[in-house]
């Protein structure tokens, strides 16, 4: 039986993290009621297998690696990933991942949860970058042997609402930390995304309450999973 790969997206702070455990509490609880045999799985990029926990240090965690707020200026640049070893070190998160993960578990049938795929590529190292879109979708390609989502959330935000959220975290990544020009540049990309594949990503407006933006992820999934003969 193959499974099926459910992809939440969106820039930082749009309740990907937040709203990808709702869901699986939820469907957890709909396997249980309808008593439905497959698993589900939840995961994530970059990080989402041993190697991608030390690739996702490498991409996000400079400053922490670097002794932290102690690092001078110097240090900190030379920590950095440049545009090109960031390109490249999430393909190569995404294809310890889809080998590892992804692949195996859509065979055995899974239903997977996963925070962030392709499309984080295309929005952030694409549009927020500057890298040739052309050469991104080859990358991913690469990356993935083709292997596609069945369904993305695309939770969209308001990029200043989502990066005040981010705030209450505490930790601020690398990505984070980036100026608010960028991260309008990726969300410009994931609305380019969204109108060109309106059937493959589905737009959740993510600036509400965290319920109601579950309640209609939960709508969309009920959909599905019925189209899918799962229901
Ligand atoms: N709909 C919401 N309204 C207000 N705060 C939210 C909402 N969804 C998530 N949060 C909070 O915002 C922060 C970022 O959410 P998170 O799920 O980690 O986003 P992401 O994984 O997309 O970066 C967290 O502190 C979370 O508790
Ligand atoms: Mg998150």
């Amino acid at each position: 039986m193959n499974g099926r790969l459910i992809v939440f997206e969106g820039v930082e702070g749009c309740g990907k993290t937040t709203q990808l455990q709702r869901s699986q509490e939820w469907l957890q609880s709909l396997f249980v009621a309808k008593s439905l045999s497959g698993s589900l799985v939840t995961t994530r990029e970059p990080g989402g297998t041993q190697l991608g926990l030390g690739l996702r240090e490498l991409l996000l965690n400079a400053e922490v690696r670097n002794g932290g707020a102690d690092a001078t200026k110097e240090e900190m640049k030379f920590s950095q990933p440049g545009p090109l070893t960031e390109l490249l070190l999430y393909a190569a998160d995404r294809a310890q991942h889809v080998e590892e993960v992804l692949k195996p578990q859509l065979a055995a049938g899974a239903i997977i949860l996963c925070d962030r795929y392709t499309n984080s590529t295309i929005a952030y190292q694409g549009y927020g970058r500057g890298f040739s879109l052309d050469l991104i979708d080859q990358l991913n390609f690469i990356a993935t042997g083709g292997l596609e989502s069945d369904l993305t959330l695309w939770l969209d935000v308001d990029v200043e609402v989502g990066l005040e959220r981010t705030k209450t975290r505490g930790v601020v990544d690398r990505i984070e930390q980036a100026g608010l020009e960028f991260h309008e540049r990726v969300q410009q990309g994931y609305t380019q995304l969204a109108k060109a594949q309106p059937q493959q990503i589905v737009r959740i407006d993510a600036n509400l309450s965290a319920a109601a933006v579950q309640e209609q992820i939960q709508q969309i999934l009920v959909q599905r999973l019925t189209e899918w003969g799962l229901g």
